[in-house]
């Protein structure tokens, strides 16, 4: 008898592309790389949005960027609405930061990655590049544990009555940003610790998904809301909760938004209101950080540590390759 499985073409494709896309952050993440330490921002981003670009172009589908770069740096952009790929295929959208933490990239210090999101056409939010405020825990826990317009300190003690320790024992990851002040001082007013960051809030949500390894519990902070759509798609496959607000305090962001199809500037975001569907996110790492090593070259060998994952399945899987044809690189 047979035991063939009919699978429907477009689920087909999506695992199909789950290794594709770790093709694209992979050549975006070496192309940066090599401007590491180099103390130029922009060269390193132009370098990874070029690589990324020339790799989503290979790819059979029909993708639009619908988180793009550089609105915010100024930087050579993989721009909103940019049309990619082979345009044969399954309509997708598509979140790029190809190089996220360019400053740590520049500096050469830990955490620097390139990543991207892909999803099913029409179900990542078309986000502005403006800051948005983001709160974030990772899987186990009853809905709405933690809330947006709770205070930090409310916040850390929900979440240690839930997991059933002490508010000392609880670890929450922000951006070590003057504005960040009060909420440093709140978590602390817990008897909770404050990992800080100097850059880097899509790998800092993701470290809440997995609390033993890391030893963060919660992400509180406003950061950039792309970077928030990215962290979205990735707790999506791996679980855990966010809730997320733009912050549109001026005219011209409302506007801008308003184009983009956001007709309620307060709204809170949860994951579904970000990534909905059928998602897949990659994240390579261009320097060394807790998520991932960066990038080594070696003398006839390029080395690379990628994480992918896809919702459908919740599989992650951590993929370290040896590149041998450097002259693709
Ligand atoms: P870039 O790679 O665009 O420099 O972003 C790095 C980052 O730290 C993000 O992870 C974060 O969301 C954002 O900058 C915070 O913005 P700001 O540096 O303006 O506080």
């Amino acid at each position: 008898m047979s035991t063939h499985i009919s699978v429907p073409p477009t689920l087909l494709l999506e695992r199909i592309l789950t290794l594709e896309i770790v093709r694209v952050t992979e050549r975006a993440a070496v192309s940066a790389a090599r401007l590491r330490g180099h103390g130029n921002e922009k060269a390193a981003d132009q370098a990874a949005v070029d690589a990324m670009r020339r790799e989503l172009n290979k790819l059979p589908i029909e993708g639009t960027i619908v988180i793009g770069e550089g609105e915010r740096d100024e930087a050579p952009m993989l721009f909103i609405g940019e049309k990619v790929g082979l345009n044969a295929g399954p309509r997708v959208d598509i979140a790029v930061d190809p190089l996220e933490g360019t400053t740590l990239c520049a500096k050469n210090m830990p955490g620097s990655i390139a990543t991207m999101a892909m999803a099913d056409g029409g179900t990542l939010l078309h986000a502005p590049d403006v800051y948005m405020e983001k709160i974030a825990v990772g899987p186990g826990y009853q809905r709405g544990v933690v809330e947006l317009d709770a205070s930090p300190a409310d916040n850390v003690r929900r979440l240690a009555k839930a997991k059933g320790v002490e508010p000392g024992a609880i670890t929450v990851l922000v951006l070590d940003r003057p504005r960040h002040a009060d909420i440093i001082q709140s978590v602390r007013s817990t008897g909770a610790a404050v990992r800080l960051i100097t850059d880097g809030d899509v790998a800092g949500v993701i470290h809440c998904a997995s609390p033993d390894e890391t030893g963060v519990d919660m992400y509180i902070g406003t950061g950039g809301a792309p970077e928030g759509v990215l962290a979205a798609a990735a707790l999506r496959c791996i679980g855990g909760q966010m809730q997320c607000r733009l912050i549109l305090d001026t005219e011209e962001k409302r506007e801008r938004s308003h184009k983009m199809g956001i007709t309620d500037p307060k709204k809170i975001y949860g994951i579904e209101d970000m990534a909905r569907g059928d998602c897949l996110f990659a994240a390579t790492g261009v320097t060394t950080g807790s998520l991932l090593s960066g990038v080594k070259f070696r003398k006839d060998v390029i080395q690379t540590e990628t994480v992918v994952m896809r919702s459908v399945t919740g599989t992650v899987r951590w993929i370290r390759a040896e590149h041998r044809q450097l002259e693709k690189f």
